[in-house]
């Protein structure tokens, strides 16, 4: 569904990204898990064409999309809910749902079907339709963030971070909801600091460093490799 073949990324000068293949399958949770600045910010950014791809190649369901723009991208079925949610504090709920609506593609549900299945997901969300995002907890941010991503109607969803700051009892629905939007039949391409959750989440793995890819796999196995359990989870050898 999603590949990418030794794709590059710069910022000016900079390589942040460089020949960096990876695929997600149709029905996959595919993971990306890596230390600060390792790239996994840019490899999504360079996805949804954020940011331009120096070299390489990225394809999303049969067609190339590495020369398009973020809204032509959104508009094929790829939706982003980027590091740190990207809400507009002084607009509603429903304002947020309403934007997030606007590329959804021409085969997609009605907008009010789509809202019914995202309120459906979230109730919280529908109860504070008409609050303003920057009155929202942390949780119902990224609730928010993640339902506007929805709203353009999916078919691979790239959630960057979506736990950071959570309380952990917060970090369990947000699983319960990716776990949901699975088994819906939604490919999901997971950055994650809680590394060990992500591997639960996952079917597959790729771990970076330095603006690459250093290990991949099935998650299960990652998550018993020693080299990934002493980096990432925390776990001596
Ligand atoms: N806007 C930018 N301008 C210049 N360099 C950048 C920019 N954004 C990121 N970088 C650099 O690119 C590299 C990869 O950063 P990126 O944000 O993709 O990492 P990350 O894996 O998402 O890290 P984190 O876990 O901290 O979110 C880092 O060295 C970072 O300093
Ligand atoms: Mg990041």
């Amino acid at each position: 569904m999603l590949e990418l073949r030794h794709t590059e990324v710069r910022y000016g000068k900079r390589t942040s990204v460089s020949d960096l293949s990876l695929q997600v399958h149709a029905g996959e949770i595919v993971t990306l898990v890596g230390g600060n600045g390792a790239g996994k910010t840019t490899t999504l950014k360079a996805i949804s064409g954020l940011q331009p791809v120096a070299r390489g190649e990225i394809w999303f369901c049969g067609e190339r999309i590495d020369a398009l723009a973020p809204h032509q991208i959104l508009a094929k079925g790829l939706a982003h809910v980027p590091e740190g949610r990207m809400l507009f504090k002084d607009m509603s709920v429903q304002a947020h749902l309403e934007l997030g609506s606007v590329r959804a593609s021409a085969h997609a549900l009605s907008f009010n079907d789509t809202l019914a299945w995202v309120f459906d997901l979230f109730p919280v969300l529908k109860e504070r339709s008409k609050q303003l995002a920057g009155t929202l907890s942390g949780g119902q941010q990224q609730m928010l963030a993640i339902a506007r991503g929805l709203m353009s109607q999916p078919r691979l969803l790239m959630l960057d971070e979506p736990s950071l700051g959570l309380a952990p009892i917060v970090v369990d629905t947000l699983a319960d909801i990716i776990r949901t939007l699975h088994a819906n039949g939604l490919s999901i391409l997971l950055v994650e600091q809680r590394v060990d959750l992500a591997l639960q989440l996952a079917q597959r793995a790729y771990v970076m460093e330095s603006g690459q890819v250093t290990l991949s796999g099935a998650a299960a196995d990652l998550a018993r490799d020693p080299q990934v359990r002493q980096a990432y989870l925390g776990l001596s050898l």
